[in-house]
């Protein structure tokens, strides 16, 4: 597995994570597929996605429960990663919704917390005290966020008084660029680690035939004995400050997901895709 640096620390994380948004259920908790869940995410870890993304929302709390089995035995060697919600961005808040996210994943730490959207209503600074807070108790290692724009991203940084702002995740992928117009750059800049959700575009990237754009990366895909899905989540990794967290329970996706990393594409072929997925 390749690695990058997150953010400005000396951690190095695998570029890419296991998603879990549909694992243990959607915006509702839902049981039936837990053991194909859990087994998922235990293979993902063992091909080398050491590197799990969940958040406080997902399935009511559930996908937390979820990701807390998996890692039994083994929660030293992964890369946890959570979300806390907008509606929770107050500092009692915060340190409530921790307590609870630790709990249900069974754990006494969690690795990167994360700011799922911004609250407009709730100052940063609000927010960000808590994160220290938390910090400073061992409940929490980094401090990320999710969904902020540039200026948002500067607010949270400087609303940090002696902790570094390590991430942000933001949808990007070949046909979602919208952060390349300001975000990207920024966080290249900053060094602060751009997780890409939705890097697959929901999975929808392996059905779509329309347009000459399809066929270029096929051709792009084959040139390489890669599939259309690993050259758009290589094409997401070669930019320096970008990891992906595809989300897959079926063990063939996640087989072909990892092959995604190890390999690089010339620079003619990715500026090529990246003119024609604009
Ligand atoms: N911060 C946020 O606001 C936010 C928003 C959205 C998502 N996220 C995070 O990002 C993660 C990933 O995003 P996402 O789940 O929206 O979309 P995604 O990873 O782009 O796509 C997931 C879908 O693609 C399928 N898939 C995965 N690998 C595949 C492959 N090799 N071939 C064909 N289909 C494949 C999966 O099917 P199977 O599961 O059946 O394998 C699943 O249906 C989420 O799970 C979540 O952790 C965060």
């Amino acid at each position: 597995m390749e690695f990058k640096k997150l953010g400005r620390t000396d951690l190095k994380i695998p570029v890419l994570g296991l998603g879990t948004w549909g694992v243990g259920g959607f915006s509702a908790k839902s049981t039936e597929d837990d053991d194909l869940a859990v087994a998922a995410l235990r293979l993902g870890l063992d091909l080398g996605m050491r590197f799990i993304d969940t958040a406080e929302i997902y399935a009511r709390g559930h996908s937390e429960e979820v990701v807390g089995k998996a890692i039994v035995n083994q929660r030293d060697s992964v890369f946890l990663a959570t979300k806390v919600s907008a509606e929770n961005l107050s500092y009692d808040s915060v340190l409530k919704a921790c307590n609870a996210s630790l709990k249900r994943l069974e754990t006494e730490y969690i690795d990167l917390y994360q700011v799922h959207w911004p609250n407009s209503r709730i100052p940063i600074s609000e927010t960000m005290k808590a994160m220290e807070r938390l910090v400073k108790d061992g409940k929490i290692r980094y401090v990320g966020v999710s969904n902020f724009s540039v200026k948002q991203t500067k607010e949270a940084q400087e609303a940090l008084s002696n902790l570094e702002l390590v991430s942000n995740q933001v949808e990007y992928s070949l046909t979602e660029r919208s952060i390349e117009n300001g975000l990207l750059p920024y966080a290249d800049k900053e060094e602060i680690t751009i997780i890409a959700y939705s890097p697959l575009e929901r999975g929808l990237i392996s059905t779509r035939t329309s347009g000459d754009r399809w066929g270029l990366i096929d051709a792009i895909a084959s040139k390489y004995q890669k599939t259309r899905n690993q050259v758009a989540l290589n094409w997401l990794i070669e930019k320096s400050p970008v990891v992906a967290i595809p989300k897959a329970v079926n063990p063939q996706h996640l087989h072909e997901n990892v092959g995604a990393q190890g390999w690089r594409m010339f620079r003619e072929d990715s500026e090529a895709l990246s003119k024609a997925f604009t």
